[in-house]
């Protein structure tokens, strides 16, 4: 009896899991078990032989049973553990990028620009939106009784009652940004500045804000030559296309002398824009080399450097290149619009398409 303990006791030690446990349990306990079969044999026995045996058998049963109900919840114990390791989860881990977002193809084509532009050795300048009136108008020779000045177009901030300086304006373009910068920096200079923009406008190719960039390259010997080259490799590389001709033709602007608005050839194909060939010419913007009162409202002498200035419409750069009709959906905050015009967030400008040649 001793012997049968030992050995099924040590079995069920042994056990590694719930189905070795029950086979120890058929062998000892179950139904043609040794010990089932022992205590058959009970009948046989004589009466003194059974008083002795019968009480041992049933306590080898009971302890049988309890080493197998211990031992099942010791392995049911084992098993939660594992998984509770097998299934333990980081709640620290950074989460994996799903890609929601999309790029605003006002933000896509200022990073072309830049891109471009950085390529032919142009750094970003930056001002601020609130501008002086002197930084938007006077130090670029726009006299106080020009249009531009006019309510209509500007957007003034309040004064206090009693304070007469010149209000503030939300700056009307970029190009406050070439003065500030050439004060600070002085000559020579190579920059853009690109930035949001205020007027009070608002038609299908006009809001209230958008975006203009603006370009300076100032040195000793800088030409319109050098001006219509920059412009011409520009327009190449952001149409993905490989030559775009540029056409000056002559305009005013105060802060400049000579003027010239900037167009490129194109051809309009079923509605379709086609850059760089066709009879057609798209207005780009406006350009032409420093007025020298300019220069001079920098703090740069006009006997010693020249250079040239430009300044290009960011959205309606954007309109051409993707198509897109009307700008004032730029507003409305659509993401329908957004998804359809949008950039995944991982295309890159195209560079270099007008450069590498
Ligand atoms: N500032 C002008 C505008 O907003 C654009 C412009 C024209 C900028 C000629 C320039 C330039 O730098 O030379 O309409």
């Amino acid at each position: 009896m001793d012997d049968l303990r030992a050995k099924y006791i040590e079995a069920i030690a042994a056990a590694g899991d719930e189905a070795t446990i029950e086979e120890v349990r058929l062998a000892a306990v179950g139904k043609k078990g040794e010990i089932s079969l022992k205590m058959r044999e009970l009948g046989k026995m004589t009466p003194e032989e059974r008083q002795v045996a019968g009480p041992a058998l049933n306590a080898l049963k009971d302890e049988i049973n309890a080493a197998l109900t211990a031992k099942k919840a010791a392995l049911a114990d084992a098993a939660l553990e594992e998984r509770l390791k097998a299934e333990w989860l980081d709640v620290t881990l950074p989460v994996r990028p799903q890609r929601q977002g999309s790029i605003h193809p006002i933000s896509q084509v200022m990073e072309e620009v830049t891109a471009i532009f950085a390529d032919m050795g142009f750094s970003v300048a930056e001002g601020p939106q609130i501008e002086s009136d002197w930084y938007n108008f006077d130090a670029l020779n726009i006299p106080g009784h020009h249009p531009a000045r006019a309510e209509m177009d500007t957007f003034y901030t309040h004064r206090a009652e009693g304070d007469d300086r010149p209000p503030h304006v939300l700056r009307t373009h970029t190009s406050p940004v070439q003065i500030r910068h050439m004060e600070k920096n002085g000559a020579p200079c190579r920059i853009i500045a690109p930035g949001r923009v205020y007027r009070s406008d608002y038609d299908q190719t006009h809001t209230p804000m958008f975006h203009q960039i603006e370009g300076l390259a100032i040195d000793k010997d800088i030409s319109m030559a050098n001006l219509k080259w920059v412009l011409e490799q520009f327009a190449a590389a952001f149409f993905e296309v490989d030559e775009v001709e540029v056409r000056f033709r002559a305009s005013h602007f105060p802060f400049t002398e000579p003027s010239a608005e900037i167009d490129f050839r194109c051809s309009w194909v079923d509605g379709q824009l086609k850059l760089g060939e066709g009879d057609d010419w798209l207005e780009a913007g406006g350009s032409g080399m420093v007025h020298p009162k300019v220069l001079q409202a920098a703090g740069i002498d006009p006997a010693l450097w020249q250079g040239f200035a430009f300044g290009l419409g960011i959205d309606r750069l954007a309109m051409l290149k993707y198509g897109i009709p009307d700008l004032r959906a730029f507003f409305e905050s659509d993401l329908r619009w957004l998804r359809h015009y949008g950039f995944a967030s991982l295309d890159v400008p195209t560079l270099h398409a007008g450069l590498s040649r």
